[in-house]
């Protein structure tokens, strides 16, 4: 039987050999039906305020993620500025992408920064993390890291779009030396030291003042197999001292595997040791949860358990939400155990790897490792998650979904001068307004669905979502997970009156709908018109939809 831990720490060696591894509106115009959901906004209570992070993203040095995806290089024909995919990057400005991890996942606990600085052909090629699952016919780039991109082109790539870089810092493999003169090469004054002096000589003498830095990865597994106290004790070596040059560091230690309640707490209990000194070096703890299993309980192998991203049925599309739904859970959980330790709630969550992780099968670009076709259910698991984030503001500071492109859940897939957005893509796009609002408990109220689990009769929620409000501007978003009912919801705003209001959603009679090269238009955002009856708000949620309600408020 093999886990996701196995699966990484075979260096994704086996990853090949393994599996062979309303009219939306208003009451009046849905004729003759009552609404069956009701949507309340509890405008007196604030949550707190949404972090703009929570919409973040990660890039890892992973198969076609990196090379091809984002860095097409600068004498490509494809459009790029400085050697990097120009639609990408066009894009991201357009979803407001906040902060992008890098270079890992896996990968950066082998990664040694230093290889990825000085002139480019000076470089040296270092074998991937991930080679050994890489079929002979990959590209050489996708075994054999060329470090055509490094710090410099990764931060540039970052600033280019007016997101924040995160970087992930090697501690199975590099001293912890190593993390303090990389934080130091980015983040030196201009002139001050040696490394700020080769800084300077790649064309970047201002400080990049990289302020989210990881402390490891998956220390449990592919990096480094550490138990929680011997990571505490790493994590409290490689955070004693670090250069900070007048800005915080905010530093995030490994955390979890989904529900590993014990990491979080023997991690914690282990940092503590030596006082209450070791709590305030922590930001927050990585969660990283995927949803991969849709076997129905039948079984917890890694392979086996995975289903497919393109061929399934209606109850695999619930059983997929099923997974996703866990996350609240593992939020409220691990903030739980977080409480026993920091009462003062200090420490955050960032849950820097989530998304749905199928069967190989699926990819845009056939052989490239850990890609999958996203669909509409991908769009709708991940409206869901980031309605969890909404929901609990003071918890999860951070959210990264793995990974940007070419890869897990991603917004966009690549290859050449191909270029498409995804269903996630586009629901990032929907979701952009709640950064940085004030997030309102919102009660949401539908009848179940009802499916068929096995024989056995399952249900799951019928409607949810999240609210947040900016200046007079609220956005309410929401996911209609029924594979063929609308919802229809009346929305109670307790007191405001609406000046305007709009609806924007994703979906499709086909629940396996999505974009592909040659079709790149399948599923994009509607837009519908919302009007007023009676002075109350009644909008129709098609089925197996995921929508943003933005409503102007006098
Ligand atoms: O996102 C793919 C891999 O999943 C990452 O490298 C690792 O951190 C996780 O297990």
């Amino acid at each position: 039987m093999i886990n996701r831990r196995d699966f990484l720490e075979q260096g994704a060696m086996g990853a090949a050999g393994l599996l062979l591894a309303s009219k939306t509106g208003l009451a009046s115009a849905a004729g003759s039906r009552a609404a069956d959901s009701r949507i309340e906004v509890l405008f007196d209570e604030p949550l707190g305020t949404v972090s703009p992070n929570i919409y973040g993203h990660f890039v890892e040095n992973l198969s076609g993620v990196l090379y091809d995806g984002i860095w097409v290089g600068e004498n490509s024909p494809v459009a790029n500025i400085d050697g990097l995919r120009k639609s990408l990057i066009e894009h991201m400005r357009k979803i407001k992408a906040p902060v992008i991890r890098f270079p890992g996942g896996c990968f950066a606990d082998s990664y040694d920064w230093r290889d990825g600085i000085g002139p480019a052909e000076k470089r040296p090629r270092r074998t991937n993390f991930w080679a050994m699952g890489e079929s002979e016919k990959a590209p050489a780039s996708h075994r054999y890291d060329p470090n055509a991109v490094g710090t410099n082109e990764f931060v540039h790539f970052s600033k280019l779009i007016g997101a924040e870089p995160y970087l992930a810092a090697n501690v199975r493999s590099l001293p912890a030396s190593a993390f303090q003169q990389w934080v130091e090469y980015c983040n030196a004054p201009a002139g001050s030291t040696t490394l700020a002096d080769a800084r300077a000589a790649a064309g970047y003498p201002d400080p990049f003042r990289v302020k989210y830095w990881g402390v490891g990865n998956e220390s449990w597994g592919c990096g480094g197999e550490f138990t929680p106290q011997e990571y505490a004790v790493e994590f409290r070596r490689y955070s004693t001292w670090l250069p900070t040059y007048g800005d915080n560091l905010n530093l995030i230690a490994s955390g979890p595997n989904t529900d590993e309640w014990s990491w979080t707490r023997q991690f914690l209990e282990e940092v503590l040791r030596k006082g209450p000194g070791g709590l305030r070096r922590i930001y927050g703890i990585a969660l990283h949860h995927y949803a991969w299993n849709l076997s129905r309980g039948k079984t917890q192998e890694w392979v086996a358990g995975k289903g497919d991203a393109l061929k399934f049925e209606a109850v695999d599309w619930y059983e997929l939400l099923r997974e996703g739904e866990r996350m609240e859970g593992l939020v409220t959980g691990h903030w739980q155990v977080l409480s026993e330790f920091d009462r003062q709630h200090r420490v955050k969550l960032v849950v820097d790897e989530w998304g749905p992780w199928y069967r190989p099968g699926s990819e845009a670009t056939p052989g490239d490792q850990l890609e999958q076709m996203p669909t509409l259910r991908d769009a709708v698991f991940s409206g869901m998650t980031l309605d969890i984030f909404n929901r609990h503001p003071e918890k999860v500071a951070m959210a990264n979904c793995a990974q940007l492109i070419n890869c897990l859940n991603s917004l966009y897939l690549a290859h050449e001068d191909k270029f498409v957005i995804t269903p996630v893509g586009h629901l990032f796009e929907l979701y952009a307004s709640h950064q940085g609002g004030q997030a309102l408990r919102t009660i949401f109220s539908a009848p179940n669905v009802q499916y068929d689990r096995d024989g056995q009769s399952a249900s799951f929620w019928g409607l949810r979502g999240s609210a947040s409000m900016r200046d007079k501007n609220l956005t309410i978003t929401a996911v209609n997970p029924d594979t063929s009912e609308s919802r229809l919801a009346e929305i109670s705003l307790r007191g405001a009156t609406v000046k305007e209001a709009s609806m924007r959603f994703l979906s499709n009679a086909d629940i396996h709908a999505h974009n592909s090269f040659e079709q790149r238009d399948v599923v994009v955002p509607q837009t519908k018109p919302l009007s007023l009856s009676a002075g109350s708000l009644v909008v129709e949620f098609p089925p197996a939809s995921v929508a943003a309600l933005t409503i102007q408020l006098h």
